[in-house]
């Protein structure tokens, strides 16, 4: 019994590891899927308004860094507002639009464009509220998921993030 209990054993090991690495070698090339530039999937009218949509993004957080080290409250909010207005899904898309882009970019993409867009509304409710220590965290946060996104999403405009 224990001597063929001992035999089996290491079958088993091998077995189960066989199906570990089947698991692996199968989930491995869908999280590279995951993690593939999604620009050259849009239709070119929805890369366009994602890159508007980034231009102007970016232009804003210049801004509000310079209204941040000035304590120009009233200024960083309307700038997050903004920011937070600008989210490409509630843009003026036609449903047709919206079922292109949701078809065209994983459902993380969506996810963390959200997360990105809901830090930009605390960041304009901090200032509102003139928390200055709340507002530079949010801000910090705020670029680290600019980079985050860049870094999953945007390698082929961003090569320096792939590294
Ligand atoms: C959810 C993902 C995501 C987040 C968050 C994000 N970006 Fe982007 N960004 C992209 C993608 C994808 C591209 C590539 C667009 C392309 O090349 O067509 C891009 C491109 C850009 C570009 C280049 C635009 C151009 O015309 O070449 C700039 C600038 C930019 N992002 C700034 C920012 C800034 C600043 C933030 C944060 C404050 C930010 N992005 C947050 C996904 C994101």
């Amino acid at each position: 019994m224990t001597s063929a209990a001992k035999k089996t054993n290491p079958i088993r090991l091998a077995i189960s590891s066989l199906a570990v690495g089947l698991v692996l070698s199968t989930a491995l090339p869908a999280t590279a899927e995951q993690a593939q530039p999604v620009s050259p999937e849009l239709t070119p009218k929805l890369r366009d308004l994602l890159r508007k949509e980034m231009l102007s993004v970016e232009d804003a957080s210049h801004q509000i860094m310079s209204y941040l080290i000035a304590g120009d409250d009233d200024e960083v909010e309307k700038l997050a507002q903004k920011i937070h207005d600008s989210f490409i899904l509630q843009q003026s898309m036609t449903p047709e639009d919206k079922q292109d882009l949701m078809a065209a970019v994983p459902e993380d993409f969506v996810t963390q464009d959200r997360a990105f867009h809901a830090l930009s509304a605390e960041l304009a409710e901090a200032a509102r509220n003139g928390d200055r220590s709340a507002q530079h965290q949010k801000f910090g946060e705020m670029i680290q998921a600019c980079s985050a996104c860049h870094s999953q999403y945007a390698t082929d405009r961003f090569p320096l993030l792939a590294q």
